[in-house]
């Protein structure tokens, strides 16, 4: 089982992953894999995606599959009767962050401010998900929060780019950076997993420099 500070470690970008078939999961699963990145989060925002995160977890064993955008605790649990290994939310509700708890799976929870995230470091959650990262203030919130708060690790994740994930990577409490671009809509729908397979590669020669 996955902690939820060991899953910010697994790999510089972790795939932030939708899918509108859930025949899609396992391939998609595997171009990741083949590429370099060992864990990917199926977003529950369609209709596959439970599907998609109980075929991945069935049947690509090296593959640290979670699920993401959970946003009530029917999902959480929902997520977790499928195996998935960890859960991401957007953000976050007393409600929401029990319920995540209780499945006693890692937990990513998504917080925007210094307030949510103290709420969350309260509950004993110190690996955040920094989201909507680039509408939050980017980089230089994550530099600023560093200050009171060093303790805290962070997946920042929303409007980041291969281009600009460089940058967020540098920052002493950032460990990964979320991301969709890894897998792009029109790879999916085209089935071009070998895509997919060369921006994971891309993905994971991002390193950070030294701190
Ligand atoms: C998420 O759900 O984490 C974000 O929608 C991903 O953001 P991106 O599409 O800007 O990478």
């Amino acid at each position: 089982m996955v902690t939820s500070s060991e899953l910010l470690t697994l790999s510089p970008v972790l795939p932030v992953v939708v899918l509108h078939d859930a025949d899609d999961a396992v391939p998609v699963a595997h171009a990741l894999r083949s590429g370099g990145v060992g864990v990917m989060e199926v977003t529950l925002r369609t209709p596959a995606a439970v599907d998609a995160v109980a075929r991945v977890a069935r049947e690509v064993p090296d593959m640290v599959v979670g699920a993401g955008t959970v946003t009530t605790p029917q999902q959480a649990r929902q997520a977790a009767d499928a195996g998935a290994a960890f859960l991401v939310t957007p953000g976050c509700t007393e409600t929401l962050v029990s319920a995540a708890l209780d499945t006693g799976l890692a937990l990513l929870p998504g917080a925007a401010t210094v307030s949510e995230a103290m709420r969350l470091a309260e509950r004993g959650l110190h690996a955040l998900k920094f989201f909507p990262a680039e509408a939050s203030g980017g980089t230089d919130a994550l530099r600023a929060i560093a200050g009171p708060l060093p303790w805290l690790r962070f997946c920042p994740t929303g409007g980041i780019t291969m281009d600009s994930a460089r940058r967020y990577l540098e920052l002493a409490n950032v460990d990964c950076v979320g991301g969709s671009w890894l897998t792009p809509p029109d790879a999916v729908a085209a089935k071009d997993f070998a895509w997919i397979e060369a921006l994971a590669r891309q993905a994971v020669a991002l390193t950070a420099p030294e701190r």
